[in-house]
């Protein structure tokens, strides 16, 4: 059928109306007129594909990988890279007008490369073939290379079938020194020989979490320090932006401040905020990520990180102290009722919100502006050609 693309929906999706119920389209560009097929159809809504491109937006480039629509990874492979960040900033300014927002102009942070800079990629495996699922389904695309991934990890993609795994799923993480951490799941016995993965530094391969091969942690070196990371613990997934990312919380700091650092994973912001502040208390949930929080305050001879394992919900409202600073990057649920109901209750001066996803930093800013005023809003583009952002906005005390 024809359709003709009115907007875009906030997954990088064309939105037009069929018979006047509303139809997402994939590879559908605003402006654009298209043959599309219907590929699902609910009581409120239909999912299409735009198929042929009668009237091609201005915008709309061919994209580079073969892969695309049948991945569902990179929404946005259709724009040139300067048009997908404006494709998310409309979006993010969108989140934040439906929620009745108040916000500054939003600083936007450009990847540096948008291409092979994801140090970290979790393949599924089904019927021996390796990929991933496609958007909201547990339907396989194969994949023999990603663009999004690092070299490294495409490396390892390639000598994956030698350990023959039918069903499972293998997470490969690379640091900044190109060394590499393989993480499989499955219940398949696993064919491991040093030698398939020679082309790559590895430091270790961890089987249902015991380590078969090396270690079970990265190290890695960023802003003048070392981090531990633990192969259940969380970092980043985009070095360059990172350090952009961490820059922005370090320069919030003053000296002196007391700071609670909340979902402080393997205590990267804790330490980078000590650096300059009294004492710094942090709060995660992962046993690992403690420990690594631990290890990385004493090899970089940090001493002011107070860290407690556990639920923010649980643990912050019994942690005593007046503080100047929280700093919060919660997972993408946000923050929980109780965590906000306690940063709400308190005097605390200044909140660093770190989100990975806007719709949940809309419903959270929506109860915090009722006490802060959102000073600043930075969009990084930590996830490019996706249609996911990382923020990081600043508000202070009304
Ligand atoms: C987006 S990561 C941020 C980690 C850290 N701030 C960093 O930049 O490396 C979110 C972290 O929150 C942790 N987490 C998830 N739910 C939690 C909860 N309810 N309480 C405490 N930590 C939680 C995760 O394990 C993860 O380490």
């Amino acid at each position: 059928m024809r359709l003709v693309i009115e907007r875009m929906d906030h997954q990088g999706r064309g939105i037009a109306f069929f018979d006047g119920k509303i139809t997402f389209v994939i590879n559908g560009l605003i402006g654009e007129e298209v043959e599309a097929d219907i590929i699902e159809e609910h009581a409120k809504y239909n999912l299409a594909i735009a198929k042929e491109i009668i009237k091609s937006s201005s915008k709309r480039v061919a994209s580079d990988c073969p892969y695309f629509i049948a991945c569902g990874g990179c929404s946005l492979r259709n724009m040139k890279y300067e048009d997908t960040l404006e494709y998310k900033e409309k979006r993010v300014k969108n989140i934040l007008d439906l929620n009745k927002i108040i916000y500054p102009e939003i600083k936007i942070v450009a990847n540096q490369e948008p291409n092979n800079y994801r140090d970290k990629v979790i393949f599924k495996i089904r019927n021996g073939q390796i990929g991933f699922f496609k958007e909201n389904s547990h339907d396989l695309c194969e994949v023999d290379n990603c663009l999004l991934a690092s070299g490294e990890i495409n490396q390892v993609l390639k000598a994956l079938p030698k350990l023959k795994i039918n069903k499972g799923e293998v997470v490969v993480r690379v640091n900044d020194n190109q060394e590499v951490l393989i993480i499989i799941n499955t219940e398949n016995k696993i064919n491991f020989e040093k030698n398939f993965f020679e082309n790559v530094k590895l430091c270790g391969v961890v089987v249902n979490n015991k380590t078969i091969y090396g270690e079970n942690f990265l190290i890695e070196r960023m802003h003048n320090c070392l981090f531990k990371v633990s192969y259940d613990a969380f970092f980043q997934v985009n070095h360059y932006i990172t350090q952009k990312l961490w820059d922005m919380v370090q320069e919030q700091i003053n000296l002196d401040d007391v700071v609670l650092d909340l979902y402080s994973g393997v205590g990267t912001l804790s330490i980078i905020a000590a650096k300059k502040a009294k004492t710094v208390y942090s709060i995660e949930v992962v046993k690992n990520a403690v420990l690594d929080t631990i290890f990385n305050c004493k090899i970089n001879k940090v001493t002011n990180v107070k860290s407690f394992l556990g639920k923010v919900k649980d643990v912050v409202a019994k942690i005593d102290g007046d503080f100047d600073v929280v700093i919060v990057d919660p997972p993408r649920s946000g923050l929980e009722k109780e965590t906000l109901q306690v940063i709400m209750d308190s005097n605390i001066k200044k909140i660093i919100y770190i989100s990975c996803d806007t719709l949940t930093l809309a419903r959270d800013l929506k109860v915090l502006q009722e006490k802060y005023v959102l000073k600043e809003l930075n969009l990084l583009d930590m996830f490019s050609y996706t249609y996911h952002v990382e923020c990081v906005c600043v508000l202070t005390l009304r």
